[in-house]
Parts: C-alpha cells; sequence; structure tokens
C-alpha cells in the first residue's frame, strides 16, 4: 500500500479516516450530532448517515448557536485548477442541503491566486477562467442565488484584502512552514495565500456588521488552513470557525482520491455521458480474476470504488445498498453486472447536470458579490 499523504495540494495512497482525525486533531461526528442534524433539518442525508461526512470541529457548536437564533452562515470553495470531477460535488451537494434544510447564507471562494501560485505550468489567465467554469457547476447544483455569494480571490481582492493584512500579520513564516511544509523555495505568493483563504472565514462578520459564525464544510485535506485561522480568530474579534469535513470520493482505479492528475480515473461533469460509461466500465473492481472465481469467492465490496460510488453517491436505500453489499460478498453478483447498473446511473446524472449547467450561464452574475454590492450602493 502506498503511503498516505494528505495536504490541501496533494492527496496520495490509501487513506485512513481514523488516522486523520488523530493527526488533524478533528472530533469523529457522532450519532449524536447526526441525530441532532436530522431534527433540525427535518430530514436524514445519507451523507451524515453512511459518514461521508464523518469528522468535524465545533459543528455541535455551529448547531448550538443556530438553534438558538443566533448569526450564522456557510463556507466553502473550490481551487480552480481544472474541470470539476465528481469528487468535488460531494462537498458542495452537503452545502446546498444545508442552506436549503437550514436557510443559510453560503459564502463561496474561488482561489485562481491560489491554484496560479501552486502550479508551475498554470497562467492566471487560465486558472481565473476556469474559476467561472467551475462556478457553472457549483449554480449546476441548484444553490439558491439571493443566498450564495460567491467571489473570484484575483477579481475580488478589494472584498478580502483589508481582512486579509490583519490575518497576515497574526501568521508567521514558521507557522506556514510547519503547517503547510513551505520551504525556502516555495513563493513568497504562496506564504500569503493562506491569509485570504482564512480571511474569508470572518467576511460574513464584516459585510453582516455582527458576529457571525460560520461552518465549513469541506473535504478533510483543507483542515490546516482552518486551524490556522481557529488560532487567530479570537484575537482579531471573530469568532472561531466550525468546521464538518468530508472523506474523499475515491478514482476508479485501485486507489487514491478521484484525482484530475490521473484523468481516466476521474469522472469529469463536462464528460460526453458516453464517455462517462466508458470509464466506470474500465473501472477497477474488487473482484476475482474469472466470474467462475467470482462465483465461488466473492468480491470484496468495502476495497472497491464501484462499490464507494453506490455508497457515496448513486444508491438512496440502505437496504437495496446493503443487499448489494451481500450479492457481492457470496459471487452472486458480478463486476460487471454492478457496473453497467452504476454506469446508467452515473450518466444519467451528468446527462441532467449538464443540462443545468448550460443553463448556468445565463445567471452567473447574479452569484457574484461583487455584483449584489454594487447594486446595492
Ligand atoms: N484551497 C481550496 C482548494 O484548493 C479552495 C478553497 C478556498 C476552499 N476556500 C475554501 C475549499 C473553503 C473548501 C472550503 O480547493
Amino acid at each position: 500500500m502506498a503511503q498516505m499523504t494528505v495536504t490541501p495540494w496533494e492527496v496520495r495512497g490509501a487513506i485512513d479516516y481514523d488516522r486523520l482525525i488523530e493527526i488533524f486533531g478533528v472530533k469523529p461526528l457522532t450519532d449524536d450530532l447526526v441525530k441532532l442534524t436530522e431534527k433540525i433539518a427535518g430530514e436524514n442525508h445519507l451523507f451524515l448517515r453512511r459518514r461521508v461526512f464523518y469528522a468535524h470541529r465545533d459543528y455541535d457548536v455551529f448547531l448550538k448557536r443556530y438553534t438558538e437564533g443566533g448569526a450564522v452562515a456557510l463556507y466553502t470553495g473550490r481551487g480552480p485548477s481544472s474541470r470539476v470531477h465528481l469528487g468535488h460535488l460531494v462537498p458542495w451537494i452537503f452545502t446546498k442541503w444545508l442552506q436549503e434544510r437550514l436557510g443559510l447564507e453560503l459564502y463561496f471562494q474561488l482561489t485562481d491566486d491560489e491554484k496560479f501560485l501552486y502550479h508551475r505550468e498554470y497562467s492566471l489567465e487560465h486558472t481565473n477562467s476556469m474559476a467561472y467554469e467551475n462556478l457553472l457547476d457549483l449554480i449546476a447544483l441548484g444553490f439558491d442565488p439571493s443566498k450564495t455569494h460567491v467571489i473570484v480571490d484575483s477579481d475580488d481582492i478589494a472584498l478580502l484584502y483589508k481582512i486579509a493584512v490583519r490575518v497576515a500579520k497574526k501568521i508567521t513564516a514558521s507557522v506556514v512552514k510547519s503547517v503547510f511544509g513551505f520551504t525556502d523555495s516555495t513563493n513568497i505568493g504562496m506564504y500569503f495565500f493562506p491569509s485570504l483563504q482564512i480571511a474569508m472565514c470572518f467576511l460574513p462578520s464584516e459585510l453582516r456588521r455582527e458576529v457571525v459564525l460560520v461552518l465549513i464544510p469541506a473535504a478533510i485535506d483543507q483542515d490546516p488552513y482552518w486551524r490556522v485561522a481557529r488560532d487567530i480568530a479570537t484575537s482579531l474579534g471573530y469568532p472561531k470557525p466550525a468546521q464538518i469535513h468530508s472523506k474523499f470520493l475515491p478514482g476508479l482505479g485501485p486507489e487514491g482520491k478521484m484525482s484530475s492528475s490521473k484523468p481516466e480515473t476521474a469522472i469529469y461533469t463536462t464528460d460526453p455521458p458516453e464517455q462517462v460509461y466508458r470509464k466506470i466500465m474500465n473501472a477497477f473492481t474488487s473482484g476475482q480474476p474469472t466470474a467462475a472465481m467470482q462465483r465461488k469467492l466473492g468480491g470484496n465490496p468495502d476495497r472497491c470504488p464501484v462499490f464507494a460510488y453506490y455508497a457515496m453517491l448513486f444508491e438512496e436505500d440502505d437496504k437495496k445498498l446493503e443487499e448489494r453489499y451481500h450479492r457481492c460478498r457470496n459471487g452472486e453478483l458480478l463486476c460487471g453486472e454492478c457496473k453497467r447498473e452504476l454506469a446508467e446511473r452515473v450518466a444519467k446524472f451528468i446527462e441532467e447536470h449538464q443540462r443545468r449547467r448550460g443553463k448556468a450561464k445565463d445567471i452567473v452574475e447574479s452569484f457574484l458579490l461583487r455584483t449584489k454590492i454594487r447594486s446595492r450602493r
């Protein structure tokens, strides 16, 4: 098994999620918190009951403040390095659900600057245009434009800068070196960038001129930013941001998360549905080399990306999921059939997403924070 690496810029190897809880010092999401969410939202979500979202910091504090009528908001974001794939949608789908069920404002940050600074090969024009491309995917998920406020770092820096410099003054080079692993050959843009991702935690408080507690639904690799944010929040007069952390959607290969660095193992939202179908039919599974052996020995759904897709996104019904699990284990369900069913569901999902994404172009402006602020003046 390849060694596990989990940083905001690189996720590699077989991921041990319990270990991450220990390394990052976050808390596991308890049954009580899942039940409380269900009660408040009036509905369960499979991401919670199946622990796709599985860890947190102060999620309990956030829910308490929400139920007491205190000021709260959601914050999440995207580093627009390339096209959006299914894995990116996981935190967004959950954020959309929270927005809808709890009636919350969402602040969404597109960090074109971060991706430009990190990737040697990308121009700022590329990451900036990707930001607006990726925004179409966000809109396609059905976020409420009146409650969803998007900023693109390089175009909207004025909205963040005054907070960011105050944040930056609190963070030393030695802190970012140890938290993010920066070295003396890391460019200085990267050294400043965390101030922008952190500043966004405090933007709702500034805009609304009250103390707003933000909850950040995001994949767990973003946690290092939030550690630093929480360390300095109080000294700047802001509440510590709360987090709810998700696991990664696995890639279609034998190991690791869905990743743009391995395009054949990722399903992009803009892939033609036939290609989506083909990618899934070519996926790695935990099956045996021959059908006869599969019938005799069964497969291993616990280590199979195809099963993970059913569990994380494409099988809502708990009983059907369990049946699939057992039929795989006892050799009744062969991988070809299991993949074909999944391929159909995913291709259909992508087709619908593309239809909504096509319409999103017309309403981009209504999501941009700068447009809203301008028209308020
Ligand atoms: N750094 C994130 C990325 O590379 C982008 C991002 C900015 C983000 N703010 C966020 C992600 C808040 C999650 C939550 O994708």
